[in-house]
This record gives structure tokens, sequence and C-alpha cells, in this order.
């Protein structure tokens, strides 16, 4: 997603400098070239040695180090294609928005044109103090962009508004921003279904299971990110910049999908659909009785991945179904593919504790139609959604002609 994009990384002196360790290994990832630029303090929190080994360069702080023609500052400002400053202290917020240029940190930060973007780290007390707050708006009306901070645990031991954001946040804005003039699935329509269906027994009671809808949202967030007509049909509350379609069972994310299938682009089966539903919901709540085992009887939801795959008629739709497995995941996989007709299936082993279902984290295997398997190594949703969309975007691009 950042190949071949210079990231210029500048880092102040607060403890969240060590989380950017972390930063620029999901830069080079993606295929970034990174340079860093420090304050002096920050290298109180972190070695110029882990940066250097890190980005694959080396790591500028001192403004009058000749080691060019063309003055330090100067050429950092405008190799870099974003300058992304994180952990931002008060201290150099308010130098930049202040015109300050005292260290080849805040001088870069002067002679930058491109996008700059603003991740403050700071104490609670020192967040919420009128003159940082006014600076950060100076600086956001002169269009820095900010990624504010959360609220937590913080380092001085107080909880607070003030923790650096989570680096996911960063990235994506990064993402974002280098990205804006590269919308890439503008003019396609991309519908994703999350959560876990809730097939009611009586009023209160139902059958459901531990979906959290978390990939789901993620494919749909990076799809709007992209640029996509986006709607998120989802059985979890959730308030988006984007449509999203509120839906409890399995019959009524049928007849929302059924609404959007003849205009959609693309369509992520993310949702853990129930197989089967009670024959006889009971209107009022069901008593005990003297016996010792009562017996529901269920009848089989329809099973919506493969009624819409049967449903199309051209290329697109390009469907993406998902499999949840306990065992013999690759294999079940390949049969679930072939079985429903999908185009491609992204398979996920719900048996690990660390990875799927509730968890933040999660790590799958991408099937197409010629059983062609690509692994996505474990790492945050957010980071596999990004993975699924660009791997089928790719393979599938030359056929989805639909709009
Ligand atoms: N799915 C669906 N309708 C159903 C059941 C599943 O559309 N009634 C979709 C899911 O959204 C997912 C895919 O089918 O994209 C696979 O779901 P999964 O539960 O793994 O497979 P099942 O077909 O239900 O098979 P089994 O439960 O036997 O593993």
């Amino acid at each position: 997603m950042l190949s071949g994009k210079n990231i210029l990384i500048g880092i102040t002196g607060g403890i969240a400098a060590y989380k950017i360790c972390e930063l620029i290994r999901m830069y080079k990832k993606s295929g970034a070239n990174v340079k860093i630029v420090v304050t002096p303090n920050a290298l109180n929190f972190v070695t110029k040695l882990t940066l250097q080994t890190l980005s694959q360069n080396n790591v500028a702080m001192e403004q009058f180090e000749i080691t060019d023609y063309k003055p330090e500052h100067i050429s950092y400002a405008d190799e870099a294609d974003i300058f992304v400053i994180a952990p931002a202290t008060a201290n150099t917020i308010s130098k930049i928005a202040n015109g300050i240029a005292d260290n080849l940190l805040t001088s870069i930060a002067l002679a930058f044109k491109k996008p700059i973007v603003i991740a403050p780290a700071m104490n609670c007390n020192m967040w919420s103090n009128p003159f940082v707050q006014e600076n950060l708006k100076k600086l956001e009306s002169h269009s820095y962009i900010i990624v504010p901070p959360e609220s937590g645990f913080l380092a001085c031991g107080t909880t607070g508004e003030g923790r650096l954001a989570e680096l996911s946040k960063i990235y994506d804005k990064t993402v974002e921003v280098l990205n804006n003039n590269k919308k890439i699935l503008s003019g396609k329509k991309i519908v994703v279904t999350a959560g876990g269906t809730v097939e009611d027994i009586d009023p209160v009671r139902f059958i459901s299971n531990y979906s959290s809808g978390k990939m789901g949202t993620a494919i749909a967030d990076y799809a709007n990110q992209l640029g996509a007509e986006t709607v998120l049909i989802t059985t979890k509350d959730v308030q988006k910049n984007y449509k999203t379609v509120k839906v409890k069972s399995a019959l009524e994310m049928q007849t929302a999908l059924t609404e959007e299938f003849d205009t959609a682009d693309y369509i992520f089966m993310s949702a853990a659909v129930a197989d089967f539903r009670v024959k006889e919901f009971n209107p009022q709540k069901t008593k005990k009785t003297a016996e010792d085992t009562i017996t529901l009887e269920l009848v089989k939801n329809p099973d919506i991945l493969q009624n819409l795959c049967n449903k199309k008629i051209s290329e697109t739709p390009v469907i993406i179904g998902f499999c949840a497995e306990t065992e013999n995941l690759i294999e079940n996989a390949k049969t679930k593919i072939q079985k429903k007709g999908c185009d491609f299936i992204v398979a996920n082993d719900v048996s690990r504790k660390d990875i799927g279902f509730s968890s933040d984290e999660n790590e799958v295997y991408i099937i197409d139609k010629n059983l062609e398997v690509k692994k996505i190594e474990k790492q945050s949703k957010a980071k596999i959604a990004e993975e699924i969309i660009k791997e089928v975007y790719e393979k599938s691009r030359n056929i989805c002609t639909h709009k």
C-alpha cells in the first residue's frame, strides 16, 4: 500500500517514542522508504541504533551536520512525501504552531510543503492545557493532520487523555493521506457483511455465535478509505461515515443483501451466518416444565452465499466467502469455495485463541477459484483487511467492470 513512498518520521522526546519502532516496521513492511529525524530528547527514550536498524537509514538530529551540498532540513523536506511527527510533545507542537525552528525536526517542519501528520502524546494535564489546544487548532486550521491521542493509563501513572493513538490509526491516516489522489476503489461499490446472526427462540433467548464483526468492519472501513461506495450490513451497532444496515437474523441479512446485489461490484461475506433457526418462534417466554430435557426444532437457514453465487449471471459482483474452521482449514476451505461457487474464500482457524472471533488480530489464507492459496501472516485485523482487499482487487480488477 505504501510502495515507493518516502515517509519521514519525526520523533520527539516523550516516552511513547519507543512505540515508533513498531510504526517504522509497519511502514517498511508496506514498501515505504523510511527516514527518521529526532529531537535530542527523543534519544533519551529510544536509541539511534534501533531506529537506524529498523529504518535502514541514518537517523538525523544535528542541524548543522553537513553531509551534502544541500542544507539538510531542505533536502529532507524535498525528498519526503509525508512528514509524520509521532510522538509529538506539547513543546514541539507549540513550537511548530508558532513558527519556531530551533532544531532539525522543527526546521524541517517549517520548510515542509507536503502533508504533515501530528500524533500528540503527553500527560493529560498538558494535553488539556489551553495553549496546547489552541496551538493544535492553529495547526489544524493550516491543514496539518492531527491523529488525536487516546484515553488510558499514562506512563506518568495517571489515567486520562494523552496516550499516543493506536499505531494502526497513525498508519491508516498515513495511507489515507498518501493515497488521497489514488482512491483506487472510487466508482466501485463494495458490500460487506459482518457479525454473527441472531436467531430468536423467544423474546428473551436466541441462538448466535461469537463473531465480533471486527474483520468485516475493518474491510468496510478500508474499502471506504480507498474511495469505494461502501455498504456494511452488520448485526452490530456501529456508527460510520458510510452506509450501514443493521440486521439481526440470517433472513434479514439475506433481504439486505438482495437489495444491494444488483449494483455491487464486490461482496465480502464475512458474517457468521447461523445455519439454523428455530422452526417456530415462541412469542412468549418459554416456561420451565417438569421435563428434564426440551427439544428445539430447528430449520435450515438459506445459504446466502451460495444463493448469491447462483444468482450471478456475469463476472460481477466478485463474491468473497469467508470460512471459519476448527480443523483441516485449507482442505475445508477448498471444498467450500468449490461447493458454493464464490470467487475467493478467506479461511481462518477459529480454534486458536490468539486470532479470530473476538481477537483484534487474525491470520488468514486467501484461496482463489484456481485453488491457489495465499497466506496472510498474523497481524491486526485492520492490516489483514488491507491485504484481503489488495489481493482480491489485484486478481479481479480486469474482470470487474460493473460500473
Ligand atoms: N454463509 C451464508 N449462509 C449460511 C451459512 C454461511 O451465507 N447459512 C456464508 C458465510 O457468510 C461465509 C461462508 O458462507 O462467507 C462460509 O460460512 P461457514 O459457516 O464457514 O460455512 P457453512 O456453509 O455454514 O458450513 P459449515 O458450517 O458446515 O462449516
